[in-house]
């Protein structure tokens, strides 16, 4: 085991009010509704033990980026109506998060009872990790101990993943032990061999992750638009696809550190590109697919998703994996047209029992939580967490897991 903090397993907190952070920063539809609830599923477990400890649980959480205002756009009322609904007991929602109206709220709820309040971020001061906040929501839930399990929140340090833990014993929960324990392993401890699979928009923003899976993969590979800011960095014509510019420094330490690792004459083999493309003319629902090798981009085309032969090789290099981490989409998913390249490697790994699989980003698990719906299958680890998992993943350390009590 990876976790080296104190779980809602080591104390005993039965019969307890305990403040827990949540996560339940949700995609919502246009029209206010919640669009996804993988965050809220995800964080029963822990729920239900402190509730099963007979527990009162205040739940805090902050959702989407309401700039220190309230702005009914972005209240918690919806996912504290879901939570009920999963749960299958009432739930009571308060309108703020700190004050008399939650002081009372929460004194006269009973034990085993849950209660949500509003939007951490209706207040400026949650991101600017205020002290005097901090030190107020602790007071007023009237908590004994805190408890953190948002996980997608612990690489801010906020009021309410880092100040409050001066105010009240802090704790993990379910939901952030597991996250910080299986991406923790499969970066550290993997079973060998471990692939690698990176994609997404932009190379600077992996560019942390790449250095690390340098020490730990024996395979990285690479597609979605990041791979064509590689290959024209590699002098490949790439038509009209989306490239990051000025990138030129971080690919060649990315170069460096894959000879490093499997020595000049192997490079390709180890840091693996797409050889060839799906490509586009438009980026639109309805967008027809051509295919073209990485050297034939026609000027006017768009790169929006791997090719067969590069589909094939992903899937011998996958087929003698032991772990598989999952990192970007590999083309634009959104467009039926250009899922195949993703569509083919969640096949693989549903079906691939002997791969352990950790999927990791918001746009990759908005997929994956699709494709596994679809298909009636299982992918494997998919994280709550995009930027908290990809830091986790880059060996940054998290201030809402750092300020938890140590377990020894
Ligand atoms: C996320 O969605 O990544 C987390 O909920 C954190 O949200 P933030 O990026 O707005 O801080």
């Amino acid at each position: 085991m990876a976790f080296t903090k104190l779980t809602i397993n080591s104390l005993p907190l039965s019969g307890h009010t305990v403040l827990l952070r949540a996560d339940f920063n949700v995609p919502l539809t246009d029209k206010g509704r919640i669009a996804d609830d993988y965050r809220i599923r995800s964080s029963l477990p822990t729920i239900k033990k402190l509730l099963a400890d007979g527990c009162k649980v205040v739940i805090i959480s902050h959702l989407g980026r309401p700039d220190g205002k309230k702005d009914p756009a972005f209240t918690l009322e919806p996912a504290a109506e879901r939570l009920a609904s999963l749960l299958g007991q009432p739930v009571r929602f308060v309108d703020e998060c700190v004050g008399p109206k939650v002081k009372m709220a929460i004194k006269r709820a009973p034990k085993k009872s849950v209660i949500v309040l509003e939007n951490l971020r209706f207040h400026a001061e949650e991101e600017a990790n205020d002290a005097g906040f901090a030190k107020q929501l602790a007071a007023d839930s009237g908590a004994d101990y805190f408890v953190q399990d948002g996980f997608g929140v612990v690489h801010r340090a906020h009021a309410s993943t880092a100040a409050i833990t001066q105010y009240l014993p802090s704790v993990a929960g379910l939901l952030l032990e597991r996250e910080v324990d299986t991406i923790t392993q499969a970066m550290k401890h993997p079973e060998k061999p471990l692939v690698a699979i990176l994609g997404g928009a932009k190379v600077s923003d992996k560019i942390k992750v790449i250095e690390a899976l340098e020490h730990s993969a024996d395979t990285i590979i690479i597609g979605g638009a990041m791979a064509n800011t590689l290959l024209a960095y590699g002098g490949h014509p790439v038509g009209k696809s989306k490239v990051e510019q000025g990138q030129d420094e971080i690919i060649k330490d990315i170069y460096t550190g894959a000879a490093r690792k499997a020595g000049e004459g192997r490079v390709d083999d180890y840091l693996v590109l797409p050889t060839d493309l799906g490509i586009g003319r438009s980026v639109s629902p309805h967008a027809t697919r051509t295919e073209a090798s990485i050297d034939h981009i026609p000027a006017d085309g768009l790169a929006l998703d791997i090719g067969p032969a590069s589909v094939k090789r992903m899937h011998d290099i996958i087929a003698d994996a032991k772990t598989v981490i999952w990192n970007g989409p590999l083309g634009l998913f959104e467009i039926p047209a250009f899922a195949t390249g993703s569509n083919a490697l969640a096949a693989q790994l549903a079906d691939a029992s002997h791969i352990t699989t950790i999927i990791g980003g918001g746009d990759t698990a908005e997929f994956a939580i699709h494709w596994e719906r679809a298909h009636k299958k299982s992918l494997g680890h998919i994280s709550t967490g995009g930027g908290a998992s990809l830091e986790l993943m880059s060996g940054l350390t998290l201030p809402g897991v750092e300020s938890l009590l140590d377990a020894r």
